[in-house]
Formats: C-alpha cells, structure tokens, sequence
C-alpha cells in the first residue's frame, strides 16, 4: 500500500502567518474591493502590498483567482499563493466548491512542497456544514496527489508533498468532529487511488489473475475484508457460462472475486457491489478500431471502484455488511472465441443470444448479478464502462444512472451530488425491452437505438428479485479533462452512498 500524505491541524491566527516558517502557505482571500478584516492584516503586514496587487487587479479574490508570491513582503514562508473564494457572504453550491476544491488542490501539489500550510477562512456551501467542506478538500488533497509509477519508464514522476497542515477552523463545529471528517475525506482520496492504480496497470500486467491477487493482498491488509475467487473450473461447474463465454479467446483464466466486509449484525442484510473487470476489450470477434484502443484497458474500471471503495470501507469500519464482487476476463479474438450468433446459457437459466461480442460487459455482469442472489441483498449496485453511447449522452461529466428502484435511484443522486461525483438518471422503462428481443435465445445481447438503455434493460433480465441500480461510468471513469488517465470515480459516490445507509 502507498503511504498517505499526512494531514493535520494546528491552529494559528492570521497575526501570526507571517512570521509561519513555512516552506509553503496558501492563503484564502475574499473578493472584495476594500480591505476586509483578512486583507487587512496580510496589507500591513506585508507592507501595503496585498492593496498595491488588489488595486493592480492583479488579485482579486473571485473564485478560483489565484496568484503566486515567491517572496511575499514580511513574510517568512518560502512560497505564498492566494486563492480567491469568491463574495465573503455568497454561499457557493456543490458545483462551485467542488471547482474551488480542486483549485486548491492542483496550487498546494503544483508548490513542489513538501509541507503545506493552508489558512481558509469560513467557505460557506449551501445546506452543507463545515466538515463536509473539510471532507472534500481532503480527498481532493489526498486524490490529487495521486500519480502513477510507470514501470518501465526511466523518468518517475516525482510528487515531494508528505504533508498538509489546516492552519484554521472555520466555522462553528468542534475540532474532533472537523478532524474525523477529514480522516474520512482522506481515506475516501486513498480509496480514489487505489482504483486510480489498477485501471492505469497496463493490461499485460492487469490480467483478471492480476486483479484477484490484488483482491488477496487487500484481505491481507486489511483482514475485516474476507476474499473468495472462483477460477474458470469452479464457475463452469456452477453454471456461470455466459461469464465465460467472454474469456473463451482469451489465453488468460477469467475470474470471480467475493470480497466480504462484515462490519453489520449477522442478520443485517449487505449491500452489494459488482463491478465489471474486462481486464481489455477489443471487441472479440467484432472487433473494435483500431485508433484509441488502448483506452480499453480502462474496461476494468467498475471493478477497480470496487477496489477502492471496500479500501475505504474497510478503513472507516462502518456498522454495515457490504459485499463487492468483480466480474474479470478478458474479451479477445481468436479461433476459440465466441462469434456473433453464438447462443450461450447464463446461470439464471435464460439463454443469450451473442449478436455482437463488443457488448461483452453484460455478460459477465448478468452471472454475477445471478449469483449474488443468495446473500439476498438489501441493494446491489453494478459499476460498468458499458457503453459508449453513455458518454455521447452525459459526456464525462456525468455517471448514468438506471435502476429497478426510485427510492435506490433517488439515494443514488444525492449520494452523487453530495460527494460531488454526480450521477443523472436514464429511465428504464418497459416499452424499451422489446429491443432485446432474439429469434434464437432468451434475449439479444444488443438491440435498438438508446444502447445504454437496452444494455440496462439486458442487466434487468438477471435482477428481478431485489433492489438494483447500474451505473454507467463509461464516461467518468477516465478520459475527457483529465486525459487519459482514471479519475478515480465513481468511489466518492459509492461510499457516500454506503456509508448513509441505516443498516
Ligand atoms: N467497453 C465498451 C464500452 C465503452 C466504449 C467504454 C467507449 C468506454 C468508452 C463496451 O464493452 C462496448 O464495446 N460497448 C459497445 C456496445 C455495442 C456493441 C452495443 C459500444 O458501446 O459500442
Ligand atoms: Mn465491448
Ligand atoms: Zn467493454
């Protein structure tokens, strides 16, 4: 396991920045055209400056305005930045803080410091408290620390921050109750990066073995999460043929992995979440083009989320019982691998018509959704690039959201809007269903316009017999602004989403 950054808190008063030996400071500052009781301080302490670049226009506080001072007047520490929070009574939303949040972030990892110091005054978010501002700005700090190690290369990146420390508490909530939010926004980012790590693992090294043994090691540091895999003999002996149907080109064995918190009542029911972990996805026989195929090694990021999020559990201890399970193979071409009009059983007994073998996730989804049945969930939740026609209807901004269950839905999106890694919800309606009709099978393993509807409507076919929502993270799980590279999504979510339920 990587080692965190720290994070603490030691409070001091804006008298007293400037004699802060600090190596890094990172100040908060109000818009406002006056000096206000801040700028006020930082003026005459640093001799009239802070006015001179107010009235240069230079800094102004709105949100998000930032400006570095190498050696700002009077003060001790090495490198200063002001960052601009916008209107000193405004309340921002979620949107706003989330944007002002990583801002701080991307300033405080991009000083090349390795200790920080940050004073910021009241933030005030709408119908949010404090800690929960504490709580996003530590996992963005923790988060945004994150950088891989590429292994074979000969420059590593170098991140230096070991340290954070919160100079201030604003607003009106108690110091232990601030810094238990924070160790939760913290563990939250490390769950982030867990799965940040294994979906940016080249796909040679991240096999579906590769991800049980990753399983294995989780257990291993933390023995609250017990860990079961199933091989390739275990699940044909189990009836899981459509699982396997996907890896049937595939030099690699697939796998399934159970990885169980118990942190609940043993009559507590758990909490289920099943990821997809197609370790690379060329499309199999219907193969994919070639440009931006090594994006698909990403194919395994609903499983990664999983990674993190029981990585985050299992630091938190909730009094809760949560499964995750992973759905791992690799879909590859070759002169053992299904063709399109193969008809494959699935252990729910229905049988499955395999018109495209690019729409693969499904398959390996819909075995495991049938076998999680017998720890009778209270709610499962499956994570899945599934589609691309997700990311043509929300872009990378948004996770879609389809579900069996309003009140699953509706906890979903506020989960998503209150851990700032949003979902928006697509409907699943009956009159969809019909285009996954098939001539030859059960169902069709593709049919009709809206793809990311009908892949859902196929996932519904295996989740009758309790509370179920899909996320499509095809979008949010890597790519757009960040580049190519996993965002760590949609971890924030899932915890947020587990740690408010009741039991
Ligand atoms: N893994 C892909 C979906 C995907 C596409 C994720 C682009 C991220 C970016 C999935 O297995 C797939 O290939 N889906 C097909 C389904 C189609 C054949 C019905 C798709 O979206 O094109
Ligand atoms: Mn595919
Ligand atoms: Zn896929």
């Amino acid at each position: 396991m990587k080692k965190l950054i720290s994070i603490s808190m030691n409070l001091k008063k804006i008298e007293a920045l400037k004699s802060l030996n600090s190596e890094c400071l990172v100040i908060g500052i109000y818009e406002d055209k006056n000096l206000n009781e801040i700028t006020k301080i930082l003026n005459s302490d640093s001799s009239g400056l802070l006015k001179k670049l107010l009235t240069r226009k230079e800094l102004t506080g709105a949100l998000k305005n930032q400006l570095y001072l190498p050696d700002m007047t009077g003060f001790k520490a090495n490198k200063v930045f002001l960052v601009g929070l916008g209107k000193k009574n405004k309340e921002l939303n979620e949107d706003e803080f989330s944007q002002l949040s990583s801002t701080i972030s991307k300033i405080t990892i991009s000083s090349n410091a390795k200790d920080v110091d940050i004073f910021l005054p009241e933030i005030k978010v709408k119908l949010k408290k404090p800690s929960w501002v504490y709580k996003i700005l530590s996992r963005d700090l923790e988060s945004g620390c994150y950088q891989y190690f590429f292994e074979g290369k000969k420059t590593q990146p170098k991140n230096k921050l070991k340290k954070i420390n919160f100079l201030n508490l604003a607003g009106n909530e108690s110091k232990a109750k601030i810094l238990s939010s924070i160790k939760m926004g913290h563990v939250i980012g490390a769950g982030m990066n867990t799965s940040k790590d294994l979906a940016n693992t080249p796909a040679n090294i991240c096999t579906p073995s590769h991800l049980a043994k990753q399983a294995k090691l989780i257990s291993k540091t933390f023995p609250s999460i017990k860990t079961k895999v199933l091989g390739e003999k275990e699940m044909k002996k189990l009836g899981m043929d459509c699982l396997l149907s996907v890896g049937n080109g595939s030099a690699q064995e697939s796998k399934f992995i159970i990885m169980q918190y118990s942190g609940g009542k043993k009559t507590s029911k758990p909490h289920i979440i099943v990821g997809k972990g197609i370790t690379f996805d060329t499309g199999g026989i219907s193969i994919k083009p070639s440009p931006n195929m090594d994006e698909m090694k990403y194919d395994m990021s609903g499983s990664a989320s999983v990674f993190g999020t029981m990585r985050a559990i299992a630091e938190i201890k909730p009094k809760l019982n949560i499964i995750g399970v992973v759905a791992s193979a690799e879909n590859m071409p070759s002169s053992t691998a299904t063709k399109p009009g193969d008809v494959v059983n699935t252990l729910s007994g229905q049988t499955v018509e395999i018109l495209n073998t690019d729409a693969e996730g499904r398959l390996v989804l819909c075995d495991a959704l049938t076998y999680i049945e017998r720890f009778k969930p209270a709610s499962v939740i499956d994570i899945a690039t599934l589609t691309g026609a997700c990311v043509v209807a929300l872009g990378h901004q948004a996770t879609g959201l389809l579900s069996n269950d309003q009140n699953l839905a509706d906890n979903i999106l506020e989960s998503g809007y209150s851990s700032c890694d949003k979902a928006w919800q697509l409907p699943l309606w009956d009159e969809y269903q019909s285009d996954i009709n098939s001539k030859y099978a059960d169902i069709a393993n593709i049919g009709g316009r809206a793809g990311t509807i009908t892949a859902a409507c196929f996932l519904s076919r295996f989740t009758r017999s309790y509370k179920w929502a899909h996320l499509d993270i095809a979008g949010t799980a890597y790519g757009g602004r960040v580049g190519k590279t996993s965002s760590g999504r949609p971890v924030p979510l899932l915890t947020e989403y587990l740690l408010s339920r009741k039991q």
